[in-house]
């Protein structure tokens, strides 16, 4: 089938450049990108004068049917995917979560998940124990399976949590294989600690959920994981990074020549925990994530604070984690705020919140939006220039933003099965008018056109540019970028 499309006239934005000129696509593939490009009839012509041609977003983070906390996240692989589609996100990388420990039952659950796929997506995959089979699991996972990304939780003390014994064995298997360990840092032990002494206190209700885990445990937790990457000499991926006290430990990192990643979500960027003290338990219970929303006002912890520290320190990449769950599900915990099931939207808002957020107030550059929406996210897990670039060659995932439209989310409009959204009201400028997925015009005039099956497995290899195993595109394209990447140092 060839499905023809070409898009005139718009201002084509990479990580590195942008310029004015006309993307041609054809059969899922970018075969020409120049100004004046001409076609037959058969073509299907979009006019992007004035507008914006850019990569289709990553996100990086995401939970879609997994099961937590006693229930099951409300989007699955068609209406979460459907929902980031409508939003200009073309790829998402979900995590895969073990079955009893084993990660070939989990792969296969998900495998099965994944069949209503209308967008393509990857995994990462959460080690949750250790033995022998685990770690020749992951050997499999990484040679067989097309993942090269492993999360360890230091929270959720009693479900998914690892001791600092089981990460660093994680920490040296990733290593011996090309892959990428991610953490969720927040010291569980302590947050355990923490919920009691609330309980004790007699608070119960969603506020209580901040309150037990403070910043000082996410910045404890994430130097604590730093070091020891350091320790084995393995690159090492922050995940969800909710306030400056992480940030800077990863500033930090850095400034040594350690490869460290923060990837902050938009919920943190955007979002502060006034929410969280409303009167009504559903309203505040609907914000509740791990780490938690941090505070409001305009101290060190705020969320203009994070916007800033962003800026300044990681700018890498800007995921979401989500991970919906509808009021009933909120509602188990209606008694007791460490029932309440953690997680809160933002595959559908992430690509319009961080352009009207940081572009838009001038805080980055369009090429930034770029690199921080969709090529660092490829690049890090070694699917550039396939994704995250508008090159001949890459995949067709293009979205077309107007900087003059605007957009309002709510959930009555929003493509998620959530009931609820934590970034009910917020208006903005920038909208995504158009979604391409692999060549095909899934979103346009406020409509979605997408069918299950879609969308295709991505494999992911080992060895990323964070082990310094940069092929020739790679090392070209690490060349024309300025600092942060820069430094990283390539070991082997
Ligand atoms: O609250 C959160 N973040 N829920 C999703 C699970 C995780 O920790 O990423
Ligand atoms: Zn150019
Ligand atoms: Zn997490
Ligand atoms: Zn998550």
């Amino acid at each position: 089938s060839s499905s023809k499309i070409l898009i005139k006239g718009g201002t084509v934005v990479n990580a590195h450049h942008q310029e004015i000129a006309d993307v041609y696509v054809e059969d899922g593939i970018i075969a020409a990108v120049k100004p004046n490009i001409k076609v037959g009839d058969d073509v299907t012509v979009l006019d992007a004068t004035g507008k914006f041609v850019m990569p289709g977003g990553i996100d990086p983070h995401t939970h879609l049917a997994m099961e937590f906390m006693g229930t099951e996240t409300i989007d699955d692989y068609f209406s979460g995917q459907a929902a980031a589609l409508a939003g200009g996100t073309t790829m998402h990388i979900d995590f895969v979560i073990p079955v009893k420990g084993s990660l070939s039952a989990g792969f296969e659950a998900y495998v099965g998940k994944a069949k209503k796929a209308c967008m393509d997506y990857g995994f990462h995959m959460a080690i949750t124990k250790w033995d022998e089979t685990v770690s020749k699991e992951m050997e499999i996972m990484v040679k067989e399976k097309g993942i090269n990304s492993f999360k360890f939780f230091l929270a959720y003390k009693g479900a998914l949590m690892v001791n600092d014994e089981l990460l660093l064995e994680g920490l040296k298997k990733c290593k011996s294989l090309g892959a990428l360990a991610m953490v969720h840092a927040e010291n569980g032990d302590a947050v355990f600690e923490g919920q009691k002494r609330m309980i004790e206190l007699g608070i119960t209700g969603p506020e209580g959920h901040a309150l037990s885990r403070p910043a000082v445990l996410e910045g404890e937790a994430t130097a604590r994981a730093i070091r020891l990457a350091a320790f084995v000499n393995t690159p090492l991926y922050i995940v969800h990074v909710m306030s400056i006290d992480a940030m800077e430990e990863i500033a930090t990192a850095r400034k040594s020549g350690q490869r460290v990643i923060g990837e902050p979500v938009v919920s943190g960027l955007v979002l502060d925990d006034s929410g969280l003290w409303d009167p009504d338990f559903i309203t505040a219970a609907k914000f509740v994530m791990s780490p938690p929303i941090r505070e409001s006002g305009h101290g060190k912890l705020s969320k203009l604070a994070c916007q800033q520290g962003f800026c300044r320190i990681t700018k890498n990449l800007v995921g979401t984690d989500h991970c919906p769950f509808n009021s009933t599900q909120k509602a188990f915990g209606i008694d007791d705020f460490r029932k309440i099931p953690n997680g809160v939207n933002g595959i559908e808002e992430r690509m319009h919140l961080v352009w009207d957020t940081m572009v838009e107030s001038g805080q980055i550059s369009i090429t930034d939006y770029v690199r921080i929406t969709s090529t660092e996210c490829a690049r890090i897990f070694n699917i550039y220039p396939r994704k995250g670039a508008i090159l001949v060659g890459s995949d067709a995932d293009i979205i077309i933003l107007n900087p003059n439209s605007s957009f309002e989310i709510s959930a009555t409009s929003h493509h998620s099965r959530l009931d609820t959204n934590v970034f009910e009201g917020i208006r903005g400028k920038g909208k995504v008018e158009v979604t391409i997925a692999r060549g095909r015009i899934v979103w346009e005039n406020g409509q979605l056109k997408v069918a299950p099956g879609e969308g295709k497995y991505v494999e992911m290899r080992p060895f990323s540019y964070l082990f310094g195993g940069i092929d020739k595109a790679d090392a070209k394209y690490l060349s024309s970028l300025r600092a942060p990447v820069k430094r990283f140092k390539a070991t082997t």
